[in-house]
């Protein structure tokens, strides 16, 4: 059968050659029928009908013969042939400033003198850094009424057409080499996913859609790095190309990221580099500084062999042709010439002297970082800082605007902070956002102790926006059809509208009822009490509550609905990677966090400080029954407040505000300790009551923030 259907193939490719081992001038004008061709039968097995060209000639060019060079995939182009672009105006939406991280505690600020620390800040106030979580698509569509032609430089990592998840190891606890730790596989959590779906085309399509639009808010003299490998290098080219213009190709470099092992290139080739393509907005007046790479060991050792009468290394170069006597004469006085045992001059380079190479293409002195150093964040594709620093270096100066749309860890953010460059950095992952503010509080702290300069920074999502969006894009509007995804990513039962008796009810789950929440709004205490009463109404005990955001200490408020009507409920907040195009694995679904707290007086001279203390900690843990994750269910409840990751406090909390971070503490891969009083010793300047809000982060990156009301 395959045999026959591969004759068949090779029949239809006879066909196809013939035809266009035809001229395209002469009898073909005439639209005469190729010769020959009546012989040949169709797969079927009928005689192909004799094909009538078009008058193809000088006059009228076949379109094969002015085409220009072009990678085409699918969904490029329209039905219609038109070129389909970016719907910029369609994508952009407000921002929603959702953190502020103005005031990196030190040492000083730790041991209780905030306000001696304050007088000392060296922030700069000219510009507050960005970190925004939500599809680039979307925040840079968003950025562009503001950004539009205003970013010095960018620096991209998107994750490859791998089509498979990346997960990463979360440590749990204090010490090192955690009982649980061990047991990695129950630990994994998917850090992201691969959103590109599974195919080279959607990949294209999304990045040439991002590439535009980086290419919009780049400035005349900025320029972009794409990261990428061996997978899609070629391609990327080829688009990047078509977006910037191939006069603005300015390299290709290679960056050996693996060493020499004794494994790889056993039975092939051993893949040992990454590529990064290299492109200005303009193809000239670009921002470029030429940097100097130090020379490789071995090169010295051996190139810098010869020793000279004071006991100086040097190599000996030919001297130029152009070079005058007077030249020679002084080069001779300062002890540069080198006389061989043939009699001919040359110049000397001393070790000494030798700073370095002016950077090229490739690039083999930078290293991956330990997985132990102190710099590793955990992330899995985190890149080297020293990378990013020569990246930086050369592509911007001092207070530029640096940007990275995939920012991962925020390796770029992190070494642009260093650099004392602004940055703006997005990524739609929870972990890495998480990680990247815990990354660059820790970069702020670190800067402000060692009296350097740092900025703020802001934190901002999309918020309903980007749902809408998705409603609008993905599902055509209908808040129906939100529920029933919602409810399938669950892998619940959706209920028949018409048979269900209350409308507050949409599905069920084993021997649960589900409610969702509508697209836009914030799930509340009182619509709690009214989902339980109508599942207490067709009989249940229990019921998830699915919902975008849920009201500020919803936990707490639940815990008396459930002893009113006898329901247990279950707020599952809904993942946010359900909206990731071609998506179709459900992502985990973490229950909401136990958390509470209680303020802690302190009276002093001057008055009373206050610090909040973590009562009890129980992290928000996948709804997947395995036995893995009933171990870590057990040390949860055994010891909740080694799940948490990261904690801060607003001590002044108004709920129309973003969160103000006035104090944090969180643990490092070096420094695995966490307090759970906290050592902010906070005054308010006058007596009444506050509210105050504390934000914990979990080992899986999930976010939980309750209130605590607070009287001086
Ligand atoms: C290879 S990692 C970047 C690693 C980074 N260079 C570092 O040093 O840590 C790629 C990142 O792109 C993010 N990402 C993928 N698609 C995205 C999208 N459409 N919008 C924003 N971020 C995206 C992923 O969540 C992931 O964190």
């Amino acid at each position: 059968m395959a045999k026959e259907r591969k004759k068949k193939t090779d029949r239809i490719a006879t066909v196809k050659a013939r035809r266009s081992a035809v001229p395209p001038t002469g009898d073909t004008t005439r639209g005469i029928a190729v010769p020959g061709v009546a012989d040949v039968k169709t797969p079927g097995g009928g005689p192909v009908p004799p094909p009538f060209l078009p008058r193809w000639g000088p006059n009228n060019p076949h379109p094969l013969s002015t085409m220009k060079t072009e990678l085409v995939w699918e969904g490029k182009y329209d039905e219609w042939g038109n070129r389909r672009e970016v719907d910029i105006a369609g994508c952009a939406m407000p921002m929603q400033r959702i953190e502020t991280i103005d005031q990196p505690r030190s040492e000083a600020a730790a041991a209780g003198q905030l306000a001696m620390f304050e007088k000392k800040t060296t922030r700069v106030d000219d510009f507050r850094n960005r970190l925004i979580w939500g599809d680039n698509k979307l925040v840079m569509a968003s950025l562009l009424a503001e950004f539009k032609g205003k970013i010095d430089l960018i620096y991209i990592d998107p994750p490859f057409d791998v089509g498979a998840d990346f997960t990463m190891d979360v440590p749990i606890g204090d010490e090192d080499g955690d009982v649980v730790q061990k047991d990695q596989s129950a630990l994994e959590m998917v850090a992201y996913a691969d959103t590109w779906g599974r195919g080279t085309a959607s990949y294209l399509g999304m990045m040439s859609e991002r590439l535009r639009l980086m290419f919009e808010m780049l400035a005349d003299h900025g320029s972009l790095f794409v990261h990428c490998d061996w997978r899609v290098a070629s391609l990327l080219r080829l688009v990047l190309d078509q977006v910037f213009g191939p006069e603005c190709y300015r390299g290709h470099i290679v960056w050996r990221s693996m060493t020499p092992s004794g494994f790889k290139g056993k039975t092939s080739l051993g893949k040992s580099y990454d590529d990064i393509l290299y492109y200005s907005r303009k193809a000239t007046g670009f921002r470029y500084n030429p940097q100097k790479i130090p020379y490789d060991a071995a090169y010295l050792k051996q190139r810098f062999s010869k020793v000279d009468e004071k006991g100086r290394n040097f190599k000996d170069e030919k001297i130029g042709t152009a070079t005058s006597d007077e030249t020679i004469e002084r080069l001779r006085k300062e002890g540069r010439i080198y006389v061989t045992a043939q009699g001919t001059l040359r110049i000397k380079h001393f070790l000494d002297e030798a700073d370095g190479y002016f950077m090229d293409d490739v690039w083999t002195d930078i290293f991956h970082e330990n997985s132990q150093a102190d710099g590793r964040t955990g992330y899995a594709t985190q890149k080297p800082e020293a990378l990013l620093t020569r990246i930086i270096s050369a592509g911007s100066n001092p207070g530029d605007l640096v940007a990275d749309f995939f920012c991962g860890s925020g390796t770029t953010g992190a070494v642009a902070e260093k650099l004392g460059r602004r940055w703006i950095m997005a990524d739609l992952g929870r972990f890495a956002i998480h990680t990247t503010r815990k990354r660059l509080i820790d970069v702020q702290r670190t800067l402000s102790a060692e009296g350097k300069p740092y900025r703020s920074f802001d934190v901002h999502n999309l918020g309903r926006y980007e749902r809408q969006w998705w409603q609008q894009e993905a599902l055509k509007g209908a808040d129906t059809e939100h529920r029933r995804v919602v409810l399938e990513f669950f892998k619940a039962e959706i209920l028949d509208p018409a048979k269900s008796s209350s409308p507050l009810i949409h599905g069920r789950k084993g021997r649960a009822l589900c409610h969702v929440d509508g697209i836009d709004g914030i799930f509340t205490a009182a619509e709690a009490r009214e989902v339980a009463k109508a599942a207490a109404g067709m009989g249940a005990t229990e019921c998830y509550c699915l919902a975008w955001d849920f009201e500020m200490d919803i936990r707490q408020r639940m815990a008396a609905i459930e002893a009113e009507t006898g329901v247990k409920l279950f707020p599952l907040p809904i993942p946010k990677e359900i909206m990731e195009r071609n998506r179709k694995d459900s992502p985990p679904w973490l229950e909401v966090a136990v958390l509470e707290a209680e303020p802690v007086y302190r009276k002093t001279k001057e008055g009373t400080t206050v610090d909040i203390k973590l009562t009890k900690f129980l992290p928000s843990l996948a709804q997947i029954d395995n036995k893995e994750l009933e171990e870590i269910r057990k040390r949860a409840i055994k010891s909740g407040f080694d799940f948490i990751d990261f904690w801060a406090i607003d001590f002044d909390w108004h709920a129309d505000k973003p969160f103000n971070h006035h104090w944090q503490d969180y643990r490092t891969r070096k420094d695995r300790s966490l307090v759970t009083v906290s050592t902010a010793g906070y005054e308010y300047p006058k007596a009444g009551t506050y509210t105050a809000c504390v934000k914990v982060v979990d080992v899986f990156g999930c976010d939980t923030s309750i209130t605590v009301q607070v009287k001086v």
